[in-house]
């Protein structure tokens, strides 16, 4: 099976790709390298012996696309390529949706083109706006709450208005939690340029000695302590979801939408603790004031995808921290240039 993979330098798609070659697929990388190295080639070379295919492009270049569809008989999809720091999507609107829409749409009328019918989108949780209860499940309804989210949603209506019209395509949305960890080889993780705007990333720093402190963006929020409440995944079980999905629905008519999550939240001063305790290192913090944005509690309901994927996470909150810390450890400033 030949798949072609959009933003597969990145932090989630390197780390489908391990596990696409581990189970005997060819994975085809095209990325622009906006937000990745190419050094993660070597890495993905070193931990699963095989070097894939990278193409360096971008997603809204009609012409390189139809170049790459034409070289390969792709057999489907997989699209990480997007921009995700919900901040700089407040700041930049238009990047954003001419990143993640436009080249979401180039993309499929690509693919349309070289009769490529197969497709997994990387959606988010965050198409879930304020959720009024949690667990939530698929059927909740979909909100925006900034353009980074909005972007996200315009992309789930447009394939779902475009399988509806096309009903022999396979159109899968994955709605991720939020990915943390590192492949346990500590050769691949989340390599954040500048200061981190996620959680986990930014612990892992101040443990390292890179930050001083972790500034925990609210305690009065009406949860057990007070911090924010999320389902944190680890990547791995998050990448074996995409193999999942492939198997189960890539080559099924219809669309497609589960939850990637766990079904557990913790708190961000469950967080600090458990990373203490995985690193040995003491991680400082300051309480602050909320972040705009942000809610009090989200996790999934993952049943969905346990039914008809037979997918389920298997990590624990130990292996994200003792993963993310090896990998930190082992990479202190990130992937070399
Ligand atoms: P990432 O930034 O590490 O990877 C995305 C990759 O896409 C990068 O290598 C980047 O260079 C590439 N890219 C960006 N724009 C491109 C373009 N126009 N053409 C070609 N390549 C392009 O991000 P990630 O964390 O691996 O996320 C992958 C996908 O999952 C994204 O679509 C993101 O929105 C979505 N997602 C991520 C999270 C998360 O917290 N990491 C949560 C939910 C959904
Ligand atoms: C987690 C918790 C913060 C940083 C975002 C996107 C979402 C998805 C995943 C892409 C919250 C708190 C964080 C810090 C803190 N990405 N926090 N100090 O906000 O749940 O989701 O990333 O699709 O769309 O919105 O993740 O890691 O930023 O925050 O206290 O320095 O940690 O308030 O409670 P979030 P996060």
């Amino acid at each position: 099976m030949q798949v072609l993979v959009t933003g597969g330098m990145g932090y989630i798609g390197s780390h489908t790709c391990i596990q696409m070659i581990e189970k005997g697929m060819t994975p085809i990388i095209l990325d622009n390298l906006d937000n990745s190295k190419q050094s993660v080639l070597d890495r993905i070379e070193l931990v699963s012996g095989l070097r894939p295919l990278f193409y360096q492009g971008d997603i809204r270049d009609k012409t390189f696309l139809d170049s790459v569809f034409s070289k390969h008989n792709i057999d489907s999809v997989i699209h990480f390529a997007g921009l995700k720091a919900v901040g700089e999507s407040v700041a930049k609107p238009l990047e954003y949706y001419d990143n993640n829409v436009t080249g979401t749409l180039v993309l499929v009328d690509a693919m349309r083109r070289a009769n490529v019918k197969s497709i997994i989108f990387s959606s988010s949780a965050t198409v879930y706006g304020d959720p009024a209860s949690v667990p939530i499940n698929e059927s909740f309804p979909t909100s925006a709450t900034n353009p980074y989210g909005r972007s996200k949603l315009i992309v789930e209506e447009c394939l779902t208005d475009f399988q509806q019209a096309n009903p022999d395509w396979s159109i899968t949305l994955l709605r991720y939690f939020n990915p943390v960890g590192s492949h346990p080889s500590g050769e691949l993780g989340e390599d954040p340029q500048g200061i981190p705007n996620n959680l986990m990333p930014f612990i892992s720093q101040v443990a390292i000695g890179r930050r001083e402190f972790l500034s925990v963006f609210g305690d009065d929020y009406a949860t057990p302590d007070g911090t924010g409440v999320r389902d944190y995944i680890h990547v791995v079980d998050l990448s074996a979801g995409h193999i999942a999905a492939l198997n189960k629905v890539g080559t099924k008519s219809g669309l497609h939408t589960y939850n990637l999550g766990t079904g557990i939240g913790y708190s961000v001063l469950e967080m600090v603790k458990a990373f203490e305790q995985a690193s040995g290192k003491t991680v400082a913090y300051n309480i602050v004031d909320r972040r705009p944005g942000d809610i009090a509690e989200c996790w999934a309901d993952p049943a969905k995808a346990k039914t008809e994927l037979d997918w389920s996470a298997s990590y624990d909150l130990k292996r994200m921290t003792v993963d993310t810390w090896n990998w930190q450890q082992k990479n202190p400033t990130g992937y070399p240039d």
